[in-house]
């Protein structure tokens, strides 16, 4: 007898294809990037990414509690540093009164069940824009550069971050990072690694966000070549045999590839960063109509959660969260 194989049968009503439905986006999966800028009352939209704004920290406060009130975990933090605080070798960045510890801290008073992941890379303070300290010679110093990121790692944990997360791309940062947290008493404080963090044209928004724009050259002696997948592996490697909790790929749009491939091959939790430039353009063709945005913000959520994610970055995390609220899941 001819058997003809019909996949169209799983398909054919709403409840079943809820129930073979293989991946699901929720609430829960979701961290939401945060600007915080010095100041009061005041805020400003981020022009390249519409809906995204810097906030004074008492507007910020009242915000986060919005965010807290839909059920997002966690937020990330990213301060806008007034020009006259940064220098050379990026030193606000340890300040323990400066505007992320103080921020931190003010959350956390607030909202104790919130995480709070802290950003631990150089380039919001420094002149240069650069994640590490810049030789005279124009390299960037890499283990000058992570004796620094040690004591910016701490001094957040001081201020109540509950996970650090270095986005700086040195070699070796995951593992001092963990014995500078451990030997002043943090060993609950976890690392989120910016394991496989690409050079990538896709930060162009965020650079304006915080106006970290490198004033010269490019971050590719540190940031991954957009064409190395086997290498993204390596780096997860190390990070995980220097005591990171979580890994993290960055991109995530460009990189679904890598998200699987490293989603094979570790048991730890892997979180995808859904960048300003993946924001930016579905912003911006939703605004001209030319996509149904709520639609396409949840299918390339979606396509993350498919691919590996169990954790996903996304600067569309409150309006997500109010539509899965919305459609009762
Ligand atoms: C820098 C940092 C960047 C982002 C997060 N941390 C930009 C860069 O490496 O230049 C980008 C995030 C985004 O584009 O949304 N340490």
């Amino acid at each position: 007898m001819q058997l003809t194989y019909r996949p169209r049968r799983l398909r054919r009503t709403a409840n079943i294809r809820r129930m073979v439905s293989e991946t699901t986006l929720a609430v829960s999966d979701l961290i939401y990037p945060m600007f915080v800028m010095e100041g009061s009352q005041s805020y400003e939209q981020v022009s390249s990414m519409p809906g995204c704004y810097r906030y004074s920290l008492d507007i910020l406060l009242k915000e986060v509690q919005e965010v807290a009130e839909l059920g997002i975990p966690a937020i990330a933090l990213f301060p806008a540093i007034d020009p006259s605080k940064k220098d050379h070798a990026g030193t606000e960045a340890y300040n323990p009164n400066a505007l992320v510890q103080q921020t931190v801290a003010s959350i956390k008073k607030a909202f104790p069940e919130l995480l709070v992941f802290t950003d631990v890379a150089l380039d919001p303070f420094t002149t240069h824009g650069h994640d590490g300290i810049l030789s005279d010679d124009g390299v960037i110093l890499n283990d000058e550069t992570v004796a620094v990121l040690q004591k910016m790692a701490v001094s957040q944990a001081e201020a109540g971050a509950d996970f650090v997360a270095p986005s700086d791309m040195m070699d070796g940062r995951i593992g001092a990072i963990r014995q500078a947290l451990d030997s002043n008493g943090f060993e609950q404080v976890g690392i989120l690694a910016y394991s496989a963090k690409y050079a990538s044209a896709y930060y162009g928004p965020f650079r304006d966000a915080l106006g970290s724009a490198p004033k010269s050259g490019d971050k590719k002696t540190y940031q991954m070549d957009p064409a190395n997948s086997r290498e993204a592996l390596k780096e997860v490697e190390l990070d995980i045999l220097e005591g990171a909790d979580m890994v993290m790929v960055k991109p995530a749009l460009a990189y679904l590839d890598v998200i699987s491939l490293i989603k094979a091959n570790t048991t730890l939790p892997v979180a995808a960063y859904n960048v300003s430039g993946e924001y930016a353009m579905i912003k911006a063709a939703g605004q001209m109509g030319w996509i149904d945005e709520d639609k396409v913000v949840l299918e390339t959520l979606l396509s993350m959660k498919r691919a590996g994610a169990d954790i996903i970055l996304t600067y569309f995390a409150r309006q997500v969260a109010k539509q899965l609220h919305n459609q009762g899941s």
